[in-house]
């Protein structure tokens, strides 16, 4: 049948063709010199030179169709051994749906009687197959029970039962009171001087800076005194390269930088007239404060603090590892590098997110209920709360406001049980730690956070993958798949590198509940070049990304349960609500994560359903920005007349005396002028030399 048709004689092989003898085609000639002879000779066609061509032309066409054919022979062959040892495994698979549209060459119906070689019969070489495939899928048995099992093996690791929530929660107890008695401990425990959480009524625009982890972003922030505020901010992606570099100048000279874009952007007016008063020498005249923006630095890693803007870094985290800027003050070094690009910005205020978390909140509910806690559920993790000040028992140094009785501690709880009392790793949990920068610190953030969840996800699926039991993403059906079709991961897939997995697959996974979870299985093609996923492939990521993101949400209940409970406003029959403000990625965008934080917290002894009922967990939309425009608020009220233009003269004095003294021009520099002489003994030198 094939052979009567006109592709067919295009296709036969050379030894088949009925061609004369003659019509074999020239070697094509590749220079331009060689084609202009070879058109010159077939210039004046006759009837020979023309069937010739034409029996070139059919030949060229048969050789082109000959190694596509080929190739395609070779794929089906790999394709046939592939099925032939997936048939032996004994159990059987349902895996007959796919999200992808079906291939438009499977239409149901029929089978139609097909010349191609079955793959049961090894010896059958099929050289001429059908270009499409001519009999109905059949199904193949799999091993989707060793899939199960494995996903088992794996999603049971993760398993936070109730009782690991309870004792979690006494073991958080304890450690925060450790963390309030003294330094050094796991939960630092760290006194922020902010005595009082706004009522809403604060007014005026401020400048806010937020280095968090992924981005930095610059904010002016318009508090409009109604619990109400405008923010109008710019926002950049940290570069990695920053993030360890050598000094901490690179860093924050950046900031700097950004700084200075912002204002010229958006204060152009503002930023202007100072560049202005600068460059006409008329300082003096009108360098008033209220021409200088106080700028709240949201500074999220762990920090000493020493005052409302001053604070040294106790170490990096989230991936951030420059060892120079360890120890000092983080204020100071922003300030510096403001001051080298003379922009009219001061550093009023320095805070940690969650204070700026709980401010916000603080600032913005309009109830009579005071937010007790400031939390994020981000790149990072970490919770701040109002403390009696009597409870601390370490030494605060400096001063503070202290007609509240309070204060707000950053606990830093990412670095709850570094040493491991309660919390138990999986063998994902320890292979990342160790990978880390920081191995054996923020080991609760290390199960927690976004930066983290991602990673602890692609550890765990590799391993399935390696593991000879499981099928995962190892195509072992593909009895509706044709050749293109076939399940594989790219080789620079992000499974493969570390970090390479995004926690916001996670979020897709979850939110996926479509029967063919074809969401999923498009994300996992598109953003980890995972192609072709079966739908089994997609369940098992599903439920060990589900088990991982379980984990995080009770875990993080754990935080919130203990501050809850330490709070003591549990069992106050005056406040029917406890207000808890959080703000990140993971609250953001994670489906049902502060659902599950619910569920969990109602598990709690002390808590129970009743107490969990009072708990309200609220997203503080760009608290970190709000908030540091509120404490540098704090800070400029607490300044005294006149103390800031002292501070600033202070500080550019400072500059002066540190710059290096600059040698009178008028001399001339002793080292120049011996160095000249010698220059130009030499040049004569050689001019002497040349012409001898
Ligand atoms: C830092 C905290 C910060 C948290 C959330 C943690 O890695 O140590 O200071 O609040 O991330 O950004």
């Amino acid at each position: 049948m094939l052979e009567e048709s006109g592709i067919a004689a295009a296709v036969r092989l050379p030894g088949q063709t009925k061609s004369s003898p003659e019509a074999q085609p020239k070697p094509v000639a590749s220079s331009s010199t060689a084609f202009r002879t070879s058109r010159n000779r077939w210039s004046s066609p006759s009837p020979l030179r023309s069937f010739l061509s034409a029996a070139a032309l059919v030949l060229v066409v048969a050789l082109v169709q000959l190694i596509l054919h080929d190739a395609k022979l070779q794929r089906l062959q790999v394709l046939r051994s592939h099925l032939i040892h997936s048939s032996s495994s004994s159990s059987v698979s349902s895996r007959s749906s796919f999200f992808f549209p079906l291939h438009p060459h499977f239409p149901p119906g029929p089978p139609i009687a097909s010349p191609v070689a079955h793959f049961d019969d090894p010896d059958a070489v099929c050289l001429n197959p059908a270009s499409f495939p001519s009999t109905q899928p059949t199904s193949i048995p799999l091993t989707t029970m060793a899939l199960a099992d494995d996903t088992k093996r794996v999603v049971d690791q993760f398993e936070f039962t109730d009782a690991d929530v309870n004792a979690h929660v006494q073991e958080f107890l304890k450690q925060m009171n450790e963390g309030l008695a003294k330094d050094g401990t796991s939960l630092s425990q760290i006194p922020t001087y902010v005595t009082a959480v706004p009522n809403g009524t604060e007014k005026g625009l401020y400048l806010a800076v937020d280095l968090g982890g992924t981005n930095f972003r610059v904010c002016s922030i318009m508090l409009n005194g109604d619990h109400t505020f405008n923010l109008t901010y710019n926002k950049v992606a940290i570069p990695k390269e920053l993030m360890v570099a050598k000094t901490s100048e690179e860093l924050f000279a950046f900031l700097a930088k950004q700084i200075e874009l912002f204002l010229r952007e958006h204060h152009a007016d503002r930023f202007e007239s100072h560049v202005h008063r600068r460059h006409t020498g008329s300082d003096r005249r009108g360098y008033t404060e209220e021409q200088i923006f106080r700028l709240g630095f949201t500074f999220s890693f762990p920090v000493q603090q020493l005052g409302i803007n001053k604070g040294k870094l106790m170490r990096w985290t989230k991936g951030f590892d420059i060892p120079d800027t360890v120890g000092k003050d983080v204020c100071a070094l922003l300030q510096n590098e403001i001051d080298k690009l003379h922009l009219p910005v001061k550093v009023a205020a320095l805070v940690n997110d969650t204070v700026g978390t709980l401010m916000a909140r603080s600032y913005t509910s309009s109830g009579k209920h005071r937010s007790i806690l400031g939390a994020i559920f981000g790149t990072g993790t970490n919770g701040a709360y109002i403390e009696k000040v009597e409870n601390i028992k370490k030494k605060i140094e400096g001063e503070y406001d202290t007609s509240t009785g309070e204060m707000v501690i950053n606990t830093e709880w990412g670095s709850f049980d570094n040493q491991g009392n309660v919390l138990h790793s999986t063998p994902w949990d320890k292979q990342l730690d160790r990978e880390s920068v920081n191995p054996g610190f923020q080991m609760f953030e290390k199960c927690v956070s976004g930066m983290f969840l991602g990673e602890i996800l692609r550890l765990a699926t590799l391993d399935m993958m390696k593991s000879p039991e499981s099928t995962l993403f190892k195509d072992t059906n593909s009895s509706t798949n044709d050749w293109a079709t076939t399940t594989n991961v790219a080789a620079h897939s992000g499974l493969h590198r570390q970090w390479g997995l995004d926690s916001a697959i996670m979020s897709v996974a979850a939110a996926d509940n479509t029967p063919e979870l074809s969401t999923l299985r498009q994300e996992l093609e598109n953003t980890l070049h995972i192609y072709n996923p079966s739908l089994e492939d997609a369940q098992a990521f599903k439920s060990v990304a589900a088990a991982v993101g379980r984990r995080a949400a009770r875990l993080s209940a754990v935080a919130i349960g203990a501050i809850v409970i330490q709070s003591g406003k549990l069992n106050d029959p005056k406040e029917d609500i406890i207000d808890i403000g959080v703000d990140g990625s993971l609250v953001e965008h994670y489906p049902f994560f502060r659902d599950m934080i619910h569920e969990a917290l109602a598990a709690v002894t002390e808590i129970g359903t009743q107490g969990a009922d009072k708990i309200r967990i609220g997203v503080a939309k760009d608290g970190s920005g709000v908030g540091a425009a509120l404490i540098a608020l704090v800070a400029a009220k607490m300044e005294k007349p006149g103390d800031f233009m002292r501070e600033m003269r202070k500080d550019i004095k400072r500059q002066l005396d540190s710059l290096p003294a600059v040698a009178d021009d008028s001399r001339i520099n002793p080292a120049v002028a011996i160095g000249g002489v010698i220059g130009l003994a030499a040049i004569a030198a050689l001019w002497w030399n040349k012409k001898r």
